[in-house]
């Protein structure tokens, strides 16, 4: 009855979205902020009776905003149903079982293997050093990549991969294997590197609006690169699913990416509550990581993660702890409102 394929599928875990109660919901790395007040126009505005149409499979109007906040032609963009799609279409297009071994840091993104499993890609985790920060050596010493990927920031850990590094290492790896960046998190922090894919055709950003647009339930992602990447992408697209972005989300998009204003001011804010959070734990017998993301990766000495999560779980928060090698004493913590951020601080004050 079933295919081979489907029997040798692990799927990936996402975080809980609960239903029994509400919870201060810090799990899952969303915005807590509602989107940009020129999305709700949009969406009010929306002429539901176009929805009897198919939409623009090129979506080219949120192609266009895009490509104008980043200074790009339309032919540089990409966009799909969150970036988790792009990331599969990129996987399917850039990387072959016969080409070498795909590369990805440990720990990071649990949905790297899962694809790499979907579409029978041959990959290798390369461990991130013991503070867990990524060191660009350890993916050049490997022998024959088929390309390489990593999330910056790291997701879970937050820390970012400094500019200069990213270019040395972009200089130094096989020009004829696609190196993605994924910057789901890096509206959070200066290290977007965007500005790098006219000099480097091989590199393809994939960002998303779940993040820091609000917009995780709107189901948007975007890739940026080169004419000859994007062009691979809408072949694997094309021969998948044609209308990725329904007419809903385009316009949503657009609004949310026209609004820069409202962008800059949540981001600021998620910011500057993040700092303050990871200054409270470490000032208060916790170990925070550096974080450049809206989340914060932390352990406290003594407890599990299970521990940390079960107890605030109990008390109404959530949070995210992987019961995984490395980091099972670790908890993610999405950054949330002041208030949010206060309460789980209350809560922690007495944790021993
Ligand atoms: C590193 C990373 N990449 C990609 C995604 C997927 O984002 P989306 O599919 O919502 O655009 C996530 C979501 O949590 C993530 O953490």
């Amino acid at each position: 009855m079933f295919s081979q394929r489907i029997m040798q599928l692990k799927p990936y875990t996402p975080g809980e979205q609960p239903q029994d109660k509400k919870y201060i919901k810090l799990n899952t790395n969303e915005n807590p902020y509602p989107p940009s007040p020129m999305v709700e126009k949009a969406i009010r505005e929306f002429d539901v009776a176009t929805l009897k149409l198919y939409p623009d499979p090129e979506s080219n109007k949120l192609k266009q905003a895009i490509a104008d906040f980043y200074g790009k032609k339309r032919e540089n963009i990409f966009v799909g149903n969150g970036s988790d799609e792009i990331l599969a279409l990129a996987f399917y297009a850039f990387f072959d079982r016969n080409n070498g071994t795909l590369l990805y840091p440990y720990p990071s993104y649990s949905f790297y293997p899962v694809y790499c499993n979907f579409f029978n890609i041959e990959k290798k985790e390369i461990q991130t050093r013991p503070d867990f920060s990524i060191d660009i050596e350890d993916f050049l010493a490997e022998p024959n990549p088929s390309g390489l990927i990593f999330p910056n920031p790291n997701a879970p850990t937050a820390m970012g991969l400094a500019k200069p590094k990213i270019i040395e290492l972009l200089e130094r790896f096989p020009s004829d294997r696609v190196v993605i960046i994924d910057e789901a998190y890096v509206d959070f922090c200066d290290l977007g590197a965007d500005d790098l894919i006219d000099r480097f055709e091989n590199l393809l950003i994939i960002k998303t609006f779940s993040k820091s647009r609000s917009l995780a339930g709107m189901r948007l992602g975007y890739a940026i690169g080169s004419k000859k990447l994007i062009s691979a992408l809408n072949t694997a697209k094309n021969s998948f699913n044609s209308y990725p972005v329904d007419r809903i989300a385009e316009v949503a998009g657009v609004a949310a990416m026209n609004d820069k204003a409202y962008f800059q001011e949540t981001n600021q804010k998620i910011c500057k509550t993040r700092d303050y959070l990871a200054n409270w734990l470490n000032s208060n017998g916790w170990e925070a990581l550096e974080s450049s993301a809206n989340f914060i990766f932390a352990r406290k000495p003594g407890i599990s993660g299970q521990e940390i999560y079960q107890r605030l779980k109990d008390e109404g928060i959530l949070v995210r702890y992987f019961n995984l090698d490395r980091i099972n004493d670790f908890v993610r913590i999405t950054i949330g409102t002041d208030a949010e951020i206060q309460a789980l601080i209350d809560r922690l004050t007495d944790f021993k």
